[in-house]
């Protein structure tokens, strides 16, 4: 059997509402981290609530671990854990008493799931909250709390929504350096919208916009996948530059970022070292990745010109 979870044509609709998932098919390993991006309303909580057998789709199927989310939902249900967006903690139970009882409804006798529950707790470095009401928590404890629920239980495969929203720097980097670890012995399908979060954690990254798959692959792939390759931003002002080669983006901050090939960079270095400019060169990143392709066909969508990067990296 093959570790992959899979998706063909799958597609989901909300009574007639456009297609919240439309035609979406991939296929990736379930190994390491996999993270899901996409705008507010792209489709990615639906996805994860299809594969994890809480919503059906309208059309198409999918499989994880050759377990296929129809007809192997009990199977599939026993070997995942998932942390959906709004989950809320039940205010007037404490931790303890929060990951206990989820471990009892999921099979364990209540010495394991003692035990289990001391282990996630302070995985999570939750010890001093444990007997606290989760009303008194704040929201950053409490979406740790969430996290370290999925972590007791034995499951290998998390489904972890926006798992980071709203939760301070320190604990956020606290909570990937958790991930990080847990992606030697899990599948984590995480969904962010902090591009850096993606980059950091991701072995593989999936865009989605308007319920279709943009691109999927490791950041490498992505990277080499697109026009162009390098991302140059003047940091002086001055006349505007109108550069030969690549393409000119104008930020909300009147900055000029250049998008170019890594063989244009080099005419474009010497063209702004000659116009005495300032600026700084990097290969392009996933945010750029992210604008490019997301940005883009909306903004030629609007001018009503063909969208260009619509499916080209579907797999
Ligand atoms: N239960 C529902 N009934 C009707 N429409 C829904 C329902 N759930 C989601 N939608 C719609 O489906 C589309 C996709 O929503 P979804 O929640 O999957 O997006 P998302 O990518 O998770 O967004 P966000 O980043 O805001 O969490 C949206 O247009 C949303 O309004
Ligand atoms: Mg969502």
């Amino acid at each position: 059997m093959t570790d992959l979870l899979e998706c063909s044509s799958l597609s989901k609709r909300y009574g007639n509402e456009p297609p919240a998932l439309d035609e979406v098919t991939f296929s990736t390993e379930t190994r390491g981290i996999f993270a899901l991006l996409g705008r507010n309303g792209a489709g990615k909580t639906t996805l994860i609530r299809i594969l994890a057998t809480e919503l059906q789709p309208t059309s198409g199927s999918a499989s994880i671990n050759g377990m296929d989310v129809l007809r192997d939902t009990n199977r599939i249900r026993q070997q995942i854990a998932v942390m959906p967006q709004e989950a809320r903690l039940v205010p007037w139970l404490t931790p303890r008493q929060t990951i206990y009882s989820y471990l009892l409804y999921r099979g364990f006798g209540r010495k394991e799931a003692a035990s289990k529950v001391r282990d996630a707790l302070e995985k999570l470095g939750l010890g001093q909250y444990e007997n606290v009401v989760n009303r008194r928590l704040s929201g950053g404890v409490k979406r740790r709390v969430l996290m370290s629920t999925i972590l007791a239980t034995d499951a290998r495969i998390l489904f972890v929504d926006e798992p980071t929203t709203g939760l301070d720097p320190l604990i956020r980097a606290d909570l990937w350096a958790t991930l990080r670890e847990l992606k030697r012995t899990h599948f984590i399908f995480l969904t962010t919208h902090y591009l850096e979060e993606a980059e950091r954690l991701a072995d593989r990254i999936g865009i989605l916009e308007n319920g279709r798959l943009l691109t999927l692959g490791s950041l490498g792939e992505l990277r080499a996948g697109m026009k162009y390759q390098v991302s140059m931003r003047i940091l002086n002002g001055g006349s505007p530059f109108e550069p030969k080669v690549g393409e000119v983006f104008k930020g909300e901050d009147g900055s000029t970022q250049i998008f170019t090939s890594e063989e244009d960079a080099d005419r474009l270095t010497e063209e702004l070292v000659k116009e005495k400019r300032r600026f700084s060169i990097y290969p392009i990143s996933l945010e750029d990745i992210f604008y490019y392709l997301v940005r883009r066909p909306i903004e030629e969508d609007t001018r009503k010109e063909p969208r260009e990067n619509g499916d080209r990296h579907e797999e």
